[in-house]
């Protein structure tokens, strides 16, 4: 109590210290680094985006999952795995007043792998698709592209089987969309990292690790450390001087199972069917721990070096790992920030939205009118701007321009008193004299 009570009264002051000296700085509020307000007309193709990613993921048979975002710091450090740069450098974690550790979620498939255990999807019918939309947040150097709160569009297909069938079709779905959004340049790749039994990636990764010392003074200082946390990772190294010494490194291809390349050509094949195009790169790990298997990344247009658009794979044995039935799990999440970057990149900007009709109303008795009119033509679905104060005319009919309006009304005691009102259109400047219910119907009729 004595401790709770003190840390209070210390939090209050530093709330007080630093309200104090922002006001003898006069500075402003910024949202923080990495953090962006998304603002119109932009968020109309937001909401386009995630309205395409509902109806696509629909067809396919999914329903929309919405779990919290922040959960307990184990679960993330348990399933993308304790040395992965997510869970070591880049999340935000907090001690909560009940002192258990919390983090703000880098990612969902944890969660998601956990509310399936958690509610028992189990019982239902398998396999279990969600999807998922939603603020991510990584403490990350911001750059064009890459954000600390940044969003992701998801699917997880849990329960299911192996099938090879079930990655295709998860791809083609992605593919679909992506397709229906026409987004410039995507390009798919993907690869089979095996599984993590003897002689597939196990194996493998004792034999990288070995090709890895003997190349080790030449390699920078990150990959240096991965080769002893996690030497797949040093696959992924984007520096220059790196990239000869990689090339000559042993392939997983070679080294996979006969039962994970039986499943590898499978997937192949099965991507062939659906028309799905894809390029094959060994050296795509992937930076979170649970990947077994297939593992792949799709690329767009217009984003420079931060161009993966979406990233996904198979993670069989995740929900066991976090305490539930042995599950079959495959997935992917769309970066939905650099998705509408290369989207904006290839001239896909909504227009400003204007307003069907602004009301330019003079008088006690036009403003009830208008109000009225407002109501009944806002329930037919028709956008309108009612002014809250009396303008002159001209002003009222410079806004209505202003805001991209397609009519004016015009609403004056006489117009009100006669039952006639006046409907100007902007664009021509012709106006024509129509009663209350007349309106309506000619809104209706020339609605785009
Ligand atoms: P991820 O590759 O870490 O995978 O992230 C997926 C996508 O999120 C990336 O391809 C990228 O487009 C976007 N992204 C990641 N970090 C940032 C950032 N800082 N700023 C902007 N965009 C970013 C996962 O998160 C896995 N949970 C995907 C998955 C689902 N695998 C199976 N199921």
């Amino acid at each position: 109590m004595f401790l709770s009570l003190r840390s209070c009264k210390a939090s209050a002051c530093a709330v007080k210290e630093s309200l104090l000296s922002f006001m003898a700085t006069k500075s402003r509020f910024q949202a923080i680094r990495g953090t962006r307000d998304l603002l119109p007309p932009e968020t109309a193709l937001w909401n386009r985006v995630e309205e395409t990613a509902r109806e696509v993921f629909c067809t396919f048979g999914f329903g929309e999952i919405r779990p919290p975002i922040f959960e307990p710091t184990e679960l993330f450090a348990r399933a993308v795995g304790g040395d992965t740069d997510i869970v070591s450098k880049e999340m935000y974690t907090f001690e909560d007043r009940d002192e258990s550790s919390t983090s703000l979620r880098p990612e969902a498939t944890a969660s998601v792998c956990r509310a399936y255990i958690e509610h028992g999807m189990q019982q239902l019918p398998l396999p279990v698709k969600l999807y998922y939309i939603g603020p991510m947040f990584r403490r990350e150097r911001p750059q064009k592209g890459r954000y600390r709160q940044f969003y992701q569009i998801g699917a997880e297909v849990l329960g299911g089987s192996d099938a090879p069938a079930i990655d295709a079709e998860v791809i083609e779905m992605v593919m679909t969309f992506f397709d229906r959004l026409q987004l410039p340049g995507a390009q798919l790749e993907i690869n089979s990292i095996g599984h993590n039994a003897d002689n597939c990636r196990r194996g493998y990764v004792t034999q990288l690790k070995s090709a890895l010392e003997k190349v080790k003074d030449k390699l920078g200082a990150d990959s240096q450390r991965r080769i002893e946390t996690n030497p797949l990772r040093v696959l992924d190294s984007k520096l220059e001087h790196e990239q000869p010494i990689i090339a000559t490194l042993p392939k997983i291809a070679d080294h996979l199972c006969d039962e994970c390349k039986t499943h590898y050509a499978a997937v192949k094949h099965q991507l062939e069917m659906r028309g799905v195009l894809y390029r094959e790169n060994w050296r795509l790990v992937r930076g979170l721990d649970y990947y077994m298997r297939t593992t792949f990344e799709i690329t767009a247009a217009g984003l420079g070096s931060q161009n993966a658009v979406c990233g996904g794979g198979r993670y069989d044995g995740l929900v066991e790992l976090l305490g539930g039935p042995p599950t079959k799990g495959i997935g992917f999440a769309i970066g939905e920030d650099r998705l509408i970057l290369s989207l904006q990149e290839a001239g896909k900007v909504p227009t400003v939205a204007g307003r069907d009709v602004y009301i330019a109303w003079m008088g006690e008795h036009a403003h009830a009118t208008a109000i009225r009119a407002a109501k009944t033509l806002r329930s037919a679905g028709i956008s309108v701007e009612l002014p809250p104060t009396e303008q002159k005319f001209g002003k009222a009919l410079e806004r209505a321009s202003k805001l991209n309006s397609r009519y004016a009304l015009i609403l004056g005691d006489n117009e009100v008193a006669e039952g006639s009102w006046t409907l100007k259109t902007l664009a021509d400047g012709t106006q024509q004299k129509v009663t209350e219910p007349e309106l309506l119907e000619f809104l209706k009729r020339h609605r785009d």
